[in-house]
């Protein structure tokens, strides 16, 4: 393995799947029977505000007593001993990769413990439920309240800083994502047209198998310290 000097990961529900938190498309997945037009829409959300609340209340215990597994924790071993600079883009709403003291992350899907105000556009932390009753602490509008998580109908988050990263990059690294939500399904695509080297850990093979020079099958809990333990080899 060659050096690097700039390295980007792009991470997916896979990542904290060792965490125990489902994936999107497994069975009995995140959206835990619930069909994703009713929770993950912003047309479900001006439609029945409670129901999407009540979804998201639900899933932050979960998420707040999650723990960061072998592979967030092998990012932060990279990121303190590599001598270059690592970015993550996350498709993930958990905060694992801030828990395991990762640095440089974009949420480009949003935070489960973020809530922003649709009137003013105020964005504040929480772990506790909201509902349509919740009132902005910015704005005192009462039912505009929405967690900071990017639906289908809404545009993804950083997306010009994305744009750059891709281009600047050396390595793409995709962990744990199945490659079919866009944006972030094309950042190989885009980060192969600047000529970047581009490596996939996932349990499977995915439909962007085209555009990867290296398919890593396992988990992610397994294979990425591994893979961080070659690029910190070459780290002189
Ligand atoms: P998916 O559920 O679509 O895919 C998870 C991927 O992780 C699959 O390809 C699995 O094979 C792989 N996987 C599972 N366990 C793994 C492990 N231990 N190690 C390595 N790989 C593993 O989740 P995402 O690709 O993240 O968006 O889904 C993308 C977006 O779809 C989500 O961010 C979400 C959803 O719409 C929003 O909510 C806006």
């Amino acid at each position: 393995m060659r050096k690097y000097k700039k390295i980007l990961f792009l991470t997916g529900a896979g990542i904290s799947a060792e965490s125990g938190i489902s994936t999107f498309r497994s069975e009995n997945g995140l959206w835990n029977n619930h069909r994703v037009e009713d929770v993950a829409t912003i047309e479900a959300y001006y439609k029945n505000q409670d129901y999407v609340h009540d979804f998201y209340n639900n899933m932050r215990p979960d998420l707040w007593n999650s723990k960061p597994n072998d592979a967030h924790l092998a990012i932060t071993k990279l990121q303190q001993n590599y001598d270059g600079e690592v970015y993550i883009v996350t498709q993930n709403i958990d905060t694992l990769h801030e828990k395991a003291k990762n640095k440089n992350i974009y949420h480009i899907h949003g935070q489960i413990n973020q809530i922003v105000c649709m009137n003013c556009g105020n964005i504040y932390e929480t772990w506790g439920d909201v509902t349509s009753e919740s009132i902005c602490c910015n704005c005192n509008l009462m039912g505009t309240l929405k967690p900071n998580i990017v639906f289908f109908g809404e545009y993804p988050l950083y997306m010009d800083k994305i744009e750059n990263l891709l281009r600047i990059c050396d390595l793409f690294i995709s962990v744990g994502t199945s490659g079919v939500v866009y944006p972030a399904a094309g950042f190989v695509q885009t980060a192969k047209y600047y000529g970047v080297d581009t490596i996939e850990i996932n349990l499977e093979p995915t439909s962007n198998n085209l555009y990867f020079d290296k398919h890593i099958v396992g988990k992610a809990g397994v294979e990425l310290p591994r893979l961080v333990e070659a690029l910190l080899k070459n780290n002189d």
